[in-house]
C-alpha cells in the first residue's frame, strides 16, 4: 500500500506533522507516547478491554512525524456488534508539546476517512464528548451497543461514515470479528 501523507494545519507556525500510517516499527515510539499521555491508568480503560480481543489494523492506524520525532498517534481496530462489522477508534493522543495545533482533530478525521475506504460504515470510541462531537461522534446510535466493562453512557460515541451507515440497528455486544 502507499503511504499516505497528510500535512495537518495551515495555520501553525512550526512545520505541521506528516499523518502516515502505522508500520511495525513505531510501536516502541508509540508505546512511549502514550505511556506519557495516560499515565498509570492507561490499561484500566474499558476501551482497554475491547482492544484485548479486537484486532488492531495497522492500515486504519496513523502517526503524526515532525521530522523523527513522533507527536500523535491513532489507532483503530476491527469489532462487531450484532454481528455487524465496524472499527473501534482509540487510542489518541498528540504529545503535549504539540497539542492545540490541530493534530488531534486531523489524526481522527484522517483514520475515519481510511475506515470509509476500507468499506466500513461505523466508528465507535471511548471519549470526551466535547472533543469528539466536534467530529462528528454523537451518542445518537450507542444505547443498545453493550461494552465489555463500565463506561459513562455519554462517553461511548458512534460516526457514521459516508451514507452507508446502518447506526440505527447496532444493538449487542462488542465482539471480536
Ligand atoms: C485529546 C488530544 C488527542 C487532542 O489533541 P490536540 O492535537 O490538542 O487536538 P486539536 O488541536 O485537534 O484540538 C484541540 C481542541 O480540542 C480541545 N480538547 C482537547 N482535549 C479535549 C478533551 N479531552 N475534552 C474536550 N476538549 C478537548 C482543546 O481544548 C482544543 O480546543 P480549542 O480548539 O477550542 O482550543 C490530546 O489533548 C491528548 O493527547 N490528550 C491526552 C490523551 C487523551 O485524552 N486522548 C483522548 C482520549 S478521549
Amino acid at each position: 500500500m502507499t503511504a499516505a501523507v497528510v500535512s495537518v494545519a495551515d495555520s501553525v507556525a512550526s512545520p505541521a506533522p506528516d499523518i502516515r500510517p502505522e508500520t511495525p516499527q513505531d510501536a516502541g515510539a508509540i508505546e512511549a507516547l502514550l505511556n506519557h499521555a495516560f499515565g498509570p491508568g492507561r490499561f484500566a480503560k474499558a476501551s482497554e478491554r475491547v482492544r484485548e480481543f479486537a484486532p488492531l489494523r495497522l492500515d486504519l492506524s496513523f502517526c503524526a512525524w515532525e521530522g523523527e520525532r513522533l507527536v500523535g498517534v491513532v489507532r483503530q481496530s476491527e469489532i462487531t456488534v450484532g454481528g455487524h462489522r465496524l472499527i473501534f477508534l482509540g487510542p489518541l493522543a498528540v504529545d503535549a508539546a504539540t497539542r492545540r495545533l490541530g493534530a488531534g482533530a486531523r489524526l481522527v478525521e484522517v483514520a475515519c476517512a481510511a475506515a470509509e475506504a476500507a468499506g466500513f460504515g461505523e466508528v465507535l470510541l471511548v471519549g470526551d464528548p466535547p472533543f469528539f462531537g466536534r467530529l462528528g461522534f454523537s451518542t445518537e446510535a450507542t444505547g443498545q451497543i453493550l461494552m465489555p466493562g463500565p463506561v459513562d453512557p455519554p462517553r461511548l460515541l458512534l460516526k457514521s461514515l459516508g451514507a452507508a451507515g446502518v447506526t440505527d440497528v447496532l444493538q449487542g455486544a462488542v465482539a471480536a470479528p
